[in-house]
């Protein structure tokens, strides 16, 4: 299977004025197509720090991270907003939908930078609403919508620009059982579809769904 993503030796360390923490001490991972990664860690053990870093969000203190083939430390911010938009979906814990644009407005919008035809754009976020079922919600506004519907379009968004991989930082966090069930549900069908998926969480059980299991802790990736 073709690597998407390869880190070697991530380390990160936060330095304040009164110490410096060391979140990530050395991280090795490597990323086929079609995986479903499931990162377990309790809260502060630097899953977000580390999906960040993977997301080109933030920078490693050292190591290198390989994504489709090319070194990201040597790309400038223009270049990494640019692969970002286009290579990588985010679903975070909070939706960040924007709360003055509707439901199909959200979805479209990460499509129409650069983007020669609004119309396909609009076309393929319908086809999306449809896909999780949300087809009669498409004019509402994020305030009119639950949290498991908002985490829908969330991820409708992250797809609508078909990237080679999705990253996802507790995106059940504030969902009840039920919810984060049908959530769930929707990421192992991504996967049953062939997407290559991060999702890091200290809440869910990713044995369960994860293709490829790892526990962070302690700064380091260990296989569960
Ligand atoms: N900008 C920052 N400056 C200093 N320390 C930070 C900063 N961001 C995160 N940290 C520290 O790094 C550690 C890891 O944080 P991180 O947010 O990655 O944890 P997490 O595993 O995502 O936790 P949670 O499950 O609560 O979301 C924590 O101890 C946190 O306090
Ligand atoms: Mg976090």
């Amino acid at each position: 299977m073709n690597e998407i993503l390869s880190l070697q030796k991530i380390t990160k360390t936060y330095y304040l004025q009164s110490e410096d923490i060391e979140v990530l001490r050395g991280v090795d991972l490597t990323v086929s197509e079609g995986e479903f990664v499931g990162i377990f860690g309790p809260s502060g053990s630097g899953k977000s720090t580390l999906l960040n870093i993977i997301g080109s969000l933030d920078k490693a203190t050292s190591g290198t991270v390989r994504f489709n083939g090319m070194n990201l430390e040597e790309h400038d911010d223009t270049a990494l907003s640019e692969i970002r938009n286009k290579q990588i979906g985010f679903v975070f814990q909070f939706h960040h939908l924007l709360s003055e644009f509707t439901c199909l407005e959200n979805i479209a919008l990460p499509g129409l930078l650069d983007c020669p035809s609004p119309r396909d754009v609009y076309d393929r976020a319908q086809h999306l609403l449809e896909k999780f079922g949300m087809a009669d919600k498409r004019n509402r506004l994020p305030e009119q919508l639950s949290g498991g519907e908002r985490q829908r379009v969330a991820i409708a968004r992250a797809l609508i620009n078909d990237p080679l991989l999705i990253l996802a930082d507790e995106p059940a966090g504030n969902l009840d059982d039920m919810n984060t069930n049908k959530l769930l549900e929707v990421f192992v069908g991504l996967n049953h579809d062939g997407k290559t998926i991060i999702l890091v969480t200290h809440s869910l059980d990713v044995e369960r769904f994860g293709t490829h299991v790892y526990n962070l802790r302690e700064g380091r990736l260990y296989a569960m």
